[in-house]
């Protein structure tokens, strides 16, 4: 295929190297005189592995040139890739302005242009950047999306230091298109590439460069942090990782990676709570993990505004203890929304077919008596009639037996904590404690934009 890169940066120049080992035909294109005047001659604008030696053969071989001439770059090309920097600001907004100039100059160049255009978004943007740029291409060229050019989401995921290894052995290829021609494109464009190939929403792909380098930035400050804690009691924090890796059950495992309700029960709160205070009296800083209890706080206030925000007085809840197949209300987070609305004076009706009051015993039994005294007076063993009396349905366990809510129930607004549904068609109003757009009838999900009331746990 035949690919121009814009930009001759890190990210262009391993990818316009990598792109022509793979066979491809590849223009490089940079406002820097010298960098393309490098490449002219054989010769890599950067230092980093292997990539001397592939810059020199794919040069060699002719399957790689570079120019300044925009214009000749998108001509003589099918896909166009944005490789261009997007600094930070002071504030850490992203600064777009070398995307946004590329786009333009992408945009001037199509208007000469017949042939179908794929432009392909390789800079680290912000979700919203493909729609933004997808329109200054048509406004410059005179062109329409998706009929004579589209574009395309393919964040970077490589490296400095292993640039070229992690370029040819990714963990997978993502892109976001609307357009099938497109992925057609890519899947021929990447077919020697090993690893899976995804084809996803614009936004999912835009997104998910910021979602791993935070999460990785989190698994280093996060061991870090053990390795202070460890170091202080002289513990070797080097053998406590190396075990803690070795669970990929519950640690290195997509365990606990679903979006979803607050934590709890009896050992998580109280585990990290007791190393929060372990550090705190070794005098250590650990702010990663000091922020673990506030943000799951957070999530029980969320619960509780966008039950409130339906504007309904009778709530029904749908599992009690604090996880399916239990019966363990111990620190169960929905208790916490209960007690909360109850003080708020809203009806509440709870269905959980674990709990029976009568058998509560020991700290179970205490917790519920400190929290929810009155739960005798307000849970059923009915299901059904517990839906029927109430307006707001609020799923706070998965169960199979929810499954059939929406249907047997219709009209009902149903608040999804631990997302039963993965789509839904359904006439009622539907809404996810962290996700948006499952149910297709979407504009029955518009929400009320409310006054944040501050709510203590
Ligand atoms: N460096 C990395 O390890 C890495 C990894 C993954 C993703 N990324 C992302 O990739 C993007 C590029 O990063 P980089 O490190 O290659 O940046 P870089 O600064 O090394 O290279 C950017 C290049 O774009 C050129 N340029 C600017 N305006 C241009 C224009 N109008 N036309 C043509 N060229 C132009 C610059 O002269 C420069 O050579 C960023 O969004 C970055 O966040 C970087």
């Amino acid at each position: 295929m035949n690919i121009s890169f814009f930009g001759l940066g890190y990210v262009g120049c391993v990818g316009a190297a990598c792109c022509a080992r793979l066979g491809h035909h590849v223009i490089g294109t940079d406002v820097s005189k010298n960098k393309v005047s490098l490449i002219n001659q054989g010769r890599p604008t950067i230092i980093e592995a292997e990539i001397e030696e592939l810059i020199k053969e794919a040069h060699d071989n002719g399957r790689l040139e570079a120019t300044m001439d925009f214009r000749y770059a998108v001509m003589h090309s099918e896909i166009s890739f944005i490789v261009v920097g997007t600094p930070s600001s002071k504030e850490g907004h992203l600064n777009l302005d070398y995307v946004y100039a590329v786009a333009r100059q992408i945009g001037e160049a199509l208007r000469e242009k017949k042939e179908f255009h794929i432009i392909a978004i390789r800079s680290t943007v912000l979700p919203g950047t493909n729609q933004t740029v997808g329109k200054m291409i048509e406004e410059a060229s005179g062109k329409k999306r998706n009929q004579d050019f589209t574009v395309v989401s393919n964040p970077e995921f490589l490296r400095e230091g292993t640039a070229v290894h992690d370029y040819m052995n990714p963990p997978f290829t993502l892109i976001g298109t609307d357009s099938e021609l497109a992925e057609s494109s890519f899947r021929e464009l990447y077919k020697d590439i090993p690893g899976e190939f995804i084809s996803t929403d614009i936004e999912v792909a835009e997104i998910m460069k910021y979602v791993n380098n935070t999460y990785h930035g989190l698994k280093i400050v996060f061991a870090n942090e053990v390795g202070n804690i460890c170091k202080a009691l002289n513990i070797d924090s080097h053998k406590v990782m190396e075990i803690f890796c070795k669970d990929r059950q519950l640690n290195i495992s997509p365990y606990y990676f679903k979006p979803g309700f607050a934590y709890g029960g009896s050992c998580l709160p109280k585990d990290s709570r007791a190393l929060r205070t372990l550090a705190h009296d070794l005098y250590i800083d650990v702010p990663v993990i000091d922020a673990i209890h506030p943000s799951n706080e957070i999530q029980k206030k969320n619960a509780v505004e966008i039950i409130e925000s339906k504007g309904k007085r009778k709530i029904g809840i749908l599992g009690l203890s604090f996880k399916a197949g239990t019966d363990d209300l111990r620190c169960s987070p929905i208790v916490d929304v209960a007690e909360v609305l109850l003080g708020k004076g809203y009806e509440i009706s709870i269905y959980d077919r674990n709990v029976k009051v009568s058998q509560l015993t020991g700290t179970n039994a205490d917790f519920i008596a400190a929290k929810l005294p009155h739960l005798h007076e307000m849970i059923s063993d009915d299901l059904d009639a517990v839906c029927r009396e109430s307006d707001v349905l609020v799923i706070a366990n998965k169960e199979r037996e929810f499954d059939e809510l929406p249907q047997r129930h219709p009209h009902k607004i149903i608040v999804d904590l631990v997302r039963q549904f993965t789509e839904l068609d359904y006439d009622g109003n539907y809404e996810g404690i962290s996700w948006a757009n499952i149910n297709i009838n979407s504009a029955q999900n518009d929400l009320p934009v409310k006054d944040m009331e501050k709510i203590e746990f």
